[in-house]
């Protein structure tokens, strides 16, 4: 097998899709020259293979990365790690519609948001080359005989393990602040969609990084996933995905060399909509709120919680809104929603439906899956539900929701926070007073009043509770990968004679 394969997009044309494992800037084979197949979630067919890492090639991209990080790149200048990054946004704009059609190929996402996504890549990357020369320290006055100065270093090679929901961004996400900050990298992409990852790992050789700098590789989360998580010579290892494997990062990491460790973890994210809102807004929204991207966010507002004296009137309108949503193939141009990422993520959704249904919840609209090939699923609402039903306890992952009247304020907080989870709320409301009241109340990482799922590079992202430890984006990031020195000088005479 050669390194690279032809595909074809509708989007994009004829393209060069490599599959090697992308170490000191070539691809290469693997050591056990192990392949798995990549699945088209819309037609259900085979797209390529792409060559797999175990262990030993995990030990080769660390072994790269530990290279360059104790050789050049540790002399390179801020100021030049700042242009490899900027000049990294460019080529991610110059290749959108490329990059975008191989996401909507591998992930099944529609094109028009996939283009979103891409542009959000560039944003994040070039924020964070933004960023690479201001990473300061500072001079602590302590006595007058000592000179102390602290200093913001990198932490070293940084495992970073990531989804497939958002395939390229969380790659931007993670790989921008990791980069500004002085670090290198080995980036395992998701078993489920490991093609962008690939053809942006070309663009990373182009931008003018050294070898070793940025590493990416295909595999899976127990096998090559496991092995960053565990490895010696990690320093760092930053993770998205589900919130068991991240108890095993964090378990790994604790029995092997306590290598820092930051999550991103899942949610069961409330959207509440007091009486006095904008409906129609509301309503568009609570929409996108839960079916965005399939209703595979971390974010998603899969909880949505309406006042009772505009409940009836509000179900009967997100219904007629929800039907409006365009399902199919997501090389069309209207489409808003495309299949599931696959078969297992489609029988958990289904498995989930079910269970809503067998709980005695009733399905507003939905339900089903939507034609017969391809994983797509019909945009779901559950009502009668109750506090203490899976549906509603549960990430669910897929376009699925459950919609529930309160009375006062006070129960909407309650039942807002009634979750192990913290990564997102929304409120709907025309009172400032309502929206900032019950956002200060809420315990979740982001809330969003009057909208949902703006997320945005300069703003932080993370999770209260369970949905993670530290925060992705804006200057927060750059504390998950830089780490503190503290330097103190004596300016007088010994102390001690
Ligand atoms: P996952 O957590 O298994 O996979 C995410 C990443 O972790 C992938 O790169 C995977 O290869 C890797 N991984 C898996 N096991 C690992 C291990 N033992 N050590 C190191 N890395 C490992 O998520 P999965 O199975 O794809 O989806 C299951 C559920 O997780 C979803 O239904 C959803 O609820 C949640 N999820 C949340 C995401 C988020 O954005 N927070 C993204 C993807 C999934
Ligand atoms: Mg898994």
């Amino acid at each position: 097998m050669s390194l690279s394969v032809q595909l074809d997009t509708p989007h994009a044309g004829k393209y060069e899709q490599p599959i090697g494992l992308f170490i000191n800037n070539e691809f290469v084979k693997p050591v056990d020259g192990k392949t798995f197949e990549v699945i088209n979630p819309t037609t259900e067919e085979v797209i390529t293979s792409v060559y797999e890492a175990t262990e030993k090639d995990v030990d080769i991209a660390v072994a790269a990365a530990r290279k360059a990080f104790e050789g050049p790149w540790r002399k390179e200048t801020p100021e030049n790690r700042g242009k490899l990054l900027v000049n990294l946004a460019n080529l991610f704009e110059k290749n959108l519609d490329l990059l975008a059609a191989v996401e909507s190929l591998d992930n099944g996402k529609a094109i028009a948001m996939a283009k979103v996504d891409i542009s959000m890549c560039a944003g994040c990357l070039r924020y964070y080359g933004g960023w690479a020369d201001k990473i300061e320290g500072k001079v602590i006055d302590t006595t007058p005989d000592t000179f102390n100065y602290i200093r913001k270093e990198p932490i070293g090679v940084c495992g970073q393990i990531i989804p497939w929901n958002f395939p390229l961004l969380m790659w931007s996400w993670k790989i921008g602040p990791a980069i500004a900050c002085g670090n290198t990298v080995v980036l395992k992409t998701a078993e489920q969609t490991p093609l962008g990852g690939l053809v942006a790992a070309k663009l990373i050789k182009e931008a003018g990084f050294p070898p070793g700098v940025i590493n990416i590789i295909s595999g899976f989360g127990k096998v090559a996933g496991a092995a960053i998580a565990s490895h010696m010579d990690v320093d760092k290892v930053a993770f998205t995905g589900s919130t068991v494997v991240g108890r095993q990062i964090l378990k790994a990491a604790a029995g092997s060399n306590l290598k820092k460790v930051t999550l991103e973890l899942g949610g069961k994210s409330p959207n509440i909509v007091f009486e006095d809102a904008d409906i129609d807004n509301a309503i568009s929204w609570v929409n996108f709120g839960i079916f965005f991207n399939h209703g595979q966010c971390c974010c998603a507002g899969s909880r949505i919680y309406v006042q009772e004296s505009i409940y009836d009137k509000f179900v009967e309108r997100f219904k007629e809104r929800a039907q409006k949503n365009v399902v199919g193939d997501p090389f069309a141009k209207d489409t808003f929603q495309g299949p599931q990422v696959s078969q297992v993520q489609f029988d958990r959704i289904m498995n989930y439906i079910k269970a809503g249904k067998d709980a005695g919840a009733k399905v507003e609209i939905g339900g089903n899956r939507k034609g017969d090939k391809g994983y797509f699923i019909e945009p779901t609402i559950f009502s009668n539900v109750t506090e203490d039903m899976q549906i509603v306890k549960e990430e669910i992952f897929g376009p699925v929701c459950s919609i529930s009247k309160f009375k006062t304020k006070e129960e909407a907080i309650r039942v807002g926070n009634s979750t192990t989870y913290g990564l997102a709320a929304a409120v709907h409301t025309k009172s400032l007073n309502t929206a900032i009241e019950v956002s200060n109340a809420l315990k979740a990482g982001t809330v969003w009043v009057n909208t949902y799922n703006t997320l945005h590079h300069q703003m932080p992202f993370g999770g209260y509770k369970e949905s993670g430890i530290g925060r992705e984006l804006g200057e927060d990031a750059l504390a998950n990968y830089t780490q503190t020195k503290t330097v103190s000088i004596r300016l007088g005479d010994a102390l001690f004679g």
